[in-house]
């Protein structure tokens, strides 16, 4: 396998986010995210650490774009924080939060480095969640004019988008299991965040259509590979359920196929939320679709489990090799998903938008020897070459994440970085997957 084995449109690039890297928490006008609230909880975050620092990319930005401009990785992805350029979410914007972006951006392209926008991963305007944030309706107004304020700020410079991060865990974890901000329970609050969401991906997608019209404008999902765990029946009718709510929930309705809710019965109740045209509204024809896919889940029968009778039996249990998520190494499961997808009509193009795995790293002698991740990556790689060789349209890999950074309730532990970072001294090193990268993407 080489560079070359994938084309040479293929595009490689590396994620983050801006809540897990950006810190400078209220610098310049930034108003307050649900995250900088949940983080300043007692007990949400293991550790009770909190990403008002994080990596400092917010002042760091040009030492990390030279990283990346060094490792030959031509394309890069982030995040905008809404409240850093709406404090409030709504009404007010934020001169110095533009500026900020704007710095950033022409930074990456005075390197020869192609911006990759995404519009929401995850940092909501408190401000918003105050009104209800995703269970209020009005969130695809407010979510508009966001749009359009990124898309007219940004648009002349900034050709990829996308307008959501993982929407299947951010309505899961944080508005049915509350263990992710803002961290609201319950089926009602998760019914209508689900909702809401679709509505809001489609619409962004349309405001963006319509100001940037050349632009190439994609969304993404997490979504991974479900087996069942043994050949009986309710066990193999557990997994698919289960497959139905991860995988199929989110991008089915923007494809015009609705919410799987024959295969997921309790989708049903999705009806109450919905009103006039929200079945057209729902559709937005994307040039691409972002996957984001680290492991495979194995599921059960399970009658404890309310509304999707289905458990998850954990890696930890099955004696199987596991990153520092507990997530298992199963590269094929990338494969499958590629496939999975790859079936939908509809979708144009698939970006395998993030990829990775967190491992202890140890510096020795000022090196990260982190040989578990970089074959990781090569494993996967093989998978995703596998499905675009037998037809699948996969037109790119990002690696999650460019440097270690704040993995949400998980605090600082976990680390994902082809680059490290000591938090205390804000030094960075490149681990030895960082340096594979570097030689694999300068092969001609
Ligand atoms: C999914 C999310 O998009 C990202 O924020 C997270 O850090 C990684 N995957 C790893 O869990």
């Amino acid at each position: 396998m080489n560079k070359e084995s994938f084309g040479k449109d293929f595009k490689w690039g590396v994620s983050t986010a801006a809540f897990q890297i950006e810190g400078s928490h209220d610098t310049d006008g930034k108003g307050l995210s649900i995250w900088d609230v949940f983080t300043a909880q007692k007990s949400k975050i293991k550790g009770t650490q909190d990403a008002r620092k994080a990596c400092d990319f917010y002042n760091l930005y040009k030492t990390d774009i030279n990283l990346i401009r060094s490792l030959n990785i031509p394309n890069f992805r982030f995040s905008i924080s809404w409240p850093r350029l709406m404090p409030n979410g709504i009404g007010e914007v934020n001169q110095r939060g533009i500026d900020y972006y704007n710095r950033v951006i022409d930074f990456l392209l005075e390197c020869g480095i192609e911006p990759w926008v995404t519009l929401y991963h995850w940092d909501l305007p408190y401000a918003l969640e105050l009104k209800g944030g995703w269970t209020n309706r009005d969130i695809v107004s407010w979510f508009e004019d966001y749009t359009e304020l990124c898309a007219r700020s940004f648009g002349d410079r900034v050709s990829n988008w996308m307008v959501m991060n993982e929407p299947s865990v951010f309505t899961g974890a944080g508005y049915f299991l509350g263990v992710h901000a803002p961290g609201k329970s319950g089926l009602t609050n998760y019914l209508k965040a689900v909702h809401h969401t679709t509505l809001v991906t489609a619409a962004a997608g349309r405001v963006l259509r319509n100001i940037v019209p050349h632009a190439n404008i994609g969304t993404t999902f997490s979504c991974t590979h479900i087996e069942p765990a043994s050949l009986r029946y309710r066990d193999q009718m557990a997994a698919h359920r289960v497959d139905a709510l991860l995988n199929r929930t989110f991008i089915e309705p923007l494809i015009g196929m609705g919410y799987p809710q024959s295969d997921v019965p309790v989708l049903r109740k999705l009806d109450r939320y919905r009103s006039g045209n929200d079945d057209r509204d729902m559709v937005f024809d994307f040039d691409f679709i972002g996957l984001q896919c680290y492991t495979r889940e194995i599921v059960k029968a399970s009658v404890f489990t309310p509304y999707i009778h289905a458990a998850l039996v954990k890696a930890e249990r099955r004696n199987v090799d596991c990153t520092d998520m507990k997530w298992e190494v199963f590269p094929p499961s990338i494969y499958h998903i590629l496939k999975k997808f790859g079936t939908y009509e509809k979708i144009r193009k698939i970006i395998i938008t993030e990829n990775g795995a967190a491992f202890p790293d140890k510096v020795v002698q000022g090196k990260v020897m982190d040989e578990q991740r970089t074959k990781y990556i090569q494993d996967h790689l093989l998978q995703v070459l596998k499905a675009k060789n037998e037809g699948v349209k996969v037109d790119g890999y990002f690696v999650w994440s460019l440097t270690d950074n704040f993995e949400w309730a998980e605090g600082y532990h976990p680390r994902f970085g082809l680059i490290y970072v000591d938090y205390d001294t804000q030094e960075r090193i490149v681990k030895q997957s960082g340096l594979w990268l570097r030689d694999f993407l300068s092969e001609v």
